[in-house]
């Protein structure tokens, strides 16, 4: 099966209750880790490459190992560009074969973040790729994009239903309270939990809702939904790190977002996290090694493990696989 849009992903994730994981990749082994855990079970796949990504890895390499991975697994996976800047980087991908872009309008006006979205859709959906824009602004830094938190807005729900049909967009991302890294609340915006974890405020549910109504049945997408899982900052911690107050969205929330219109959950900061516990974990075991197989490895392993978790226990996505290649095969 070739590479494949997310149009089909998205209406059994809604009917389904479920969402696609959009996972960040930029070498070979973040690529392995994340489709052997999807192909192992059985789950569709979003593998999306930033303009960093782009920058670091070649743009070419990049879609051959996403291309040499859909060759030995057979499940959907679809190329998605994350955080598109302007039209120029969006015609690249388009042109490079990606099958979704971002075009991120975010930090215009409204007027503007219409008519900059309109002209990457046109140009995509006459090369038969999807379009995914962004309304309301997520505190944080991509690439090109630095939003302070005091510029953080959440998505205005009397927007977007303009918003989506002036531009013809195919999925919407959304500000209702995640934020992108490692670090998204400060410890006095959080309470702690039994176990000392820092448990940050809820996110936006009623702002959802109200997004919901206004277009139902419309694909949403959270981007900034890293959880920070305890387990990989304690190991990088043990292991010669220092990320001391790191905190993510509880899995709880997310896993309540997929059930609702949220089709698409994107998440980089978690295998950041993970990679880096493998590396460290297997140096400080084996100081003498420098053989880049023996500790890369160690990371690859911890993404794969860690996206697994996110299939079974917050995508819901597990088994999904053969119902999508199905409806898109007709
Ligand atoms: O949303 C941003 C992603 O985590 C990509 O990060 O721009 O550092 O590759 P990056
Ligand atoms: P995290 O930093 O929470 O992983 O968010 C990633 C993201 O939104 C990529 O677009
Ligand atoms: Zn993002």
């Amino acid at each position: 099966m070739p590479l494949v849009g997310t149009k089909e992903m998205f209406k059994k994730a809604h009917e389904g209750g479920y969402a696609i994981g959009a996972f960040n990749v930029n070498n070979m082994e973040i690529v392995q880790g994340i489709t052997d855990a999807a192909a192992a079970l059985q789950s569709p796949v979003i593998l999306q490459c930033s303009a960093g990504a782009r920058k670091y890895a070649n743009s070419h390499y990049l879609v051959h190992l996403v291309k040499a991975a859909l060759e030995i697994s057979d499940i959907p996976i679809a190329l998605h560009l994350d955080h598109g800047a302007d039209f120029d980087i969006c015609k690249s991908c388009i042109d490079d074969g990606f099958t979704s872009v971002m075009f991120d309008g975010s930090h215009y006006d409204f007027k503007e973040n219409i008519a900059k979205t309109k002209e990457v859709v046109e140009y995509a959906h006459a090369h038969g790729v999807v379009v995914e824009a962004e309304l309301g602004k997520l505190a944080g830094i991509e690439d090109d994009v630095k939003v302070a938190a005091h510029d953080a807005a959440y998505t205005q729900p009397d927007e977007v239903e303009e918003f989506v049909k002036s531009t013809g967009v195919d999925s919407l991302a959304i500000a209702i309270g995640t934020s992108h890294g490692a670090f998204k609340f400060k410890p006095e915006q959080c309470t702690r939990n039994a176990d000392g974890v820092l448990v940050p405020p809820e996110l936006r549910f009623d702002i959802l809702e109200e997004i919901e109504k206004r277009i139902p049945g419309f694909p949403i997408v959270l981007h900034g939904a890293s959880s920070v899982i305890p387990k990989y900052v304690k190991i990088i911690n043990a292991n010669g790190g220092k990320l001391d107050d790191a905190v993510g969205i509880p899995e709880d929330q997310l896993r309540k977002a997929a059930k609702s219109a949220v089709c698409k959950i994107n998440i980089d900061s978690d295998l950041r996290l993970a990679m880096t516990a493998g590396i460290r974990e297997h140096f400080a075991a084996h100081p003498e090694h420098f053989d880049p197989r023996q500790y890369v490895a160690d990371g690859r392993t911890y993404i794969k493990e860690l996206v697994e978790h996110k299939i079974k226990e917050v995508l819901g996505s597990d088994g999904k696989a053969p119902e999508i290649m199905q409806l898109i095969k007709g």
